[in-house]
């Protein structure tokens, strides 16, 4: 973790929760866990951030201003016009977002997002002021072809084409490993360690300085038996947490691991 720098804890709560019933359930088991933590010691140290369905953005930024961050999932690569299902880096703005997720390995999967369709993204969540907090991976394939470092390259260099020297602090990259997510396989401390490494690399290619200073996260089956070896031990900036952030409870166990160590 870089000096004076807070470890950024995201939870990506995905298609969670199922509805409104179970949305105010999670709403009254979060709101016990900030009461819970000593969250002045925590707040000093992370960052503590969730990213709900679009749906869910307003009245949890409401519910917890000020305690935790609330991000998008992710926003459509238009800025306005005919876009049917489409939602914007405007409206999620408007609904109390202060950052997005973008580049999410399920978004490429399932909806075949390409690079540059999240280079416009990128430019979208720029442009309303938000933090961009984009994902990047390599396969199994990949990994097993040793190909990491050369898929993850041209990831960051498609996606964040564009971006300017002087904007680059307010973009945020996860490296998370596509076979690592939702699998209870992760890398190894000193694997995810020379990934950040690399990513650093390209990082200071495209921004100079500027690239120094950016923070480098890691996600993929991260949780708070594992969070020392993925994320802490090869001095990660913080983690996404996917399916330990869907329980208030277990994901505040997370805070408090990240707050000690
Ligand atoms: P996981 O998900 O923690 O359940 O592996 C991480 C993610 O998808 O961001």
């Amino acid at each position: 973790m870089k000096e004076f720098s807070k470890f950024f804890l995201i939870g990506n709560m995905k298609m969670n929760p199922m509805n409104q019933e179970e949305m105010v359930m999670y709403e009254k088991s979060l709101k016990e866990e900030l009461q819970n933590v000593s969250l002045h010691q925590a707040k000093r140290l992370v960052e503590i951030a969730l990213a709900p369905p679009f749906f869910y953005i307003k009245s949890l930024s409401q519910s917890v201003l000020g305690l935790v961050s609330i991000g998008s999932q992710d926003v459509s690569s238009y800025q306005k016009g005919s876009y049917t299902g489409d939602i914007s880096a405007s409206m999620v703005y408007s609904e109390g977002a202060s950052f997005s997720l973008v580049g999410h390995s399920e978004r490429r999967k399932y909806h075949k997002e390409e690079n540059e369709d999240i280079a416009r993204k990128v430019r979208n969540i720029l442009d309303f002021g938000m933090r961009v907090v984009l994902c990047v991976g390599e396969s199994r394939e990949d990994h097993a072809m040793h190909k990491t470092d050369e898929v993850i390259k041209k990831q960051l260099q498609e996606c964040l084409f564009g971006v300017k020297e002087n904007e680059a602090s307010h973009v945020y990259i996860v490296y998370e490993p596509v076979w690592a997510v939702g699998s209870d396989e992760t890398p190894t401390s000193s694997e995810i360690h020379s990934v950040k490494k690399g990513i650093q690399g390209v990082l200071m290619e495209l921004f100079q300085e500027k690239g120094k200073e950016m923070k480098i996260l890691y996600g993929g089956s991260v949780h708070v038996h594992n969070l020392l070896e993925t994320c802490i031990t090869p001095g990660m900036d913080g983690a996404l947490v996917g399916r330990s952030s869907l329980d208030p409870k277990e994901f505040f166990g997370i805070v408090s691991q990240a707050k000690v160590l």
